[in-house]
């Protein structure tokens, strides 16, 4: 059950796109569009099939009635008019001039972790413009990853909400062409332009997740700068995305083990994943040596191991 407090008027295209976008997203779930005058609601109610069409999942509702109730999100304008309500998401929702002014100053990012998971599910905010910039199947992919390093890191006392935003801007620019990707790396980080094509993104998403996303955290930045070749030394938050990259469960392959692993033992859990890559490189006769950060990563982590497997 959705609910949806605002104030509605004057009606904007923003909101009624907003509206339209939630209720095409969730044909099957009850809606409710929560405020204080009923016939505003109507009118919103009557605006909104003329846009989409006719719907029968939408309600309108008063605010004290809707309190009631226990909706699984809640999308509301303001944090303190929404804590007045039950709901097990809560998202606050602003007009589209200050969503703008969100995105730019980063606030979005410290929102609490459950908001964070909820903009991410429902591609909200920052994470509309992660999914404008990759295909369907890479959000998928970029959510799980998100999802699965944040469980890791609380597993091990790590802040839960690096692992989620390093988890979600880690491929942000892997759709991005390949000549675009090795310019950017060319600009800013020359050392590494001809890093093999499959690794540049890795450096073309922290450069998006500073410039375009303005992403400060240095830790988290760095988690994304490495999260393909590794590197020699890395810190527990490098080693998190890594591993949750090669682990979360919409990957093709087995995972769990090494999931299980990683809430348990997360240096035991990324030796795992690479013994498995180097199996995988030698088994399609593919030279694990394409690059320094990698060989590095390799030698320190497996030692003479790298070389026998
Ligand atoms: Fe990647
Ligand atoms: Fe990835």
């Amino acid at each position: 059950m959705i609910g949806i407090v605002d104030s509605f008027l004057p009606l904007v295209d923003d909101h009624l796109s907003f509206l339209a976008g939630v209720i095409k997203k969730n044909p099957n779930e009850p809606i409710f569009l929560i405020g204080p005058k009923m016939e505003e609601m109507a009118t919103i109610v009557g605006e909104l099939q003329k846009l989409i069409g006719r719907f029968s999942n939408v309600s309108i509702i008063s605010s004290s009635r809707a309190k009631k109730y226990s909706f699984t999100t809640l999308y509301c304008s303001q944090k303190k008019m929404a804590e007045s309500f039950r709901a097990d998401h809560i998202v606050v929702r602003t007009s589209l001039a200050s969503k703008r002014e969100k995105v730019s100053s980063g606030a979005s990012f410290h929102a609490p972790i459950s908001m964070l998971e909820a903009m991410a599910d429902q591609e909200l905010f920052f994470c509309h413009d992660i999914r404008s910039a990759m295909s369907k199947e890479r959000y998928g992919h970029t959510v799980s990853v998100a999802k699965t390093a944040r469980a890791i890191a609380e597993s091990h006392g790590i802040d839960g909400r690096k692992a989620f935003l390093a988890g979600m801007l880690h491929d942000v620019a892997k759709d991005m062409p390949k000549d675009r990707q090795r310019k950017m790396v060319h600009r800013y980080f020359p050392r590494y332009e001809f890093y093999p094509g499959f690794s540049l993104h890795q450096f073309a998403s922290r450069i998006v997740a500073e410039s375009k996303f303005h992403l400060r955290d240095r830790e988290i930045l760095s988690a994304i700068q490495w999260h393909c070749t590794g590197k020699g030394r890395m810190t527990p938050l490098e080693i998190i995305v890594y591993v949750a990259d090669k682990c979360e469960p919409t990957r093709p392959f087995p995972t769990k083990e090494i999931e299980r692993e990683a809430h348990h033992d997360l240096l035991s859990a990324f030796r795992m994943v690479l013994r498995d890559q180097i199996r995988y490189l030698r088994r399609h006769n593919i030279d694990y040596h394409t690059n320094a950060s990698s060989i590095a990563m390799f030698h320190h982590y497996l030692g003479e191991d790298a070389e026998c497997h």
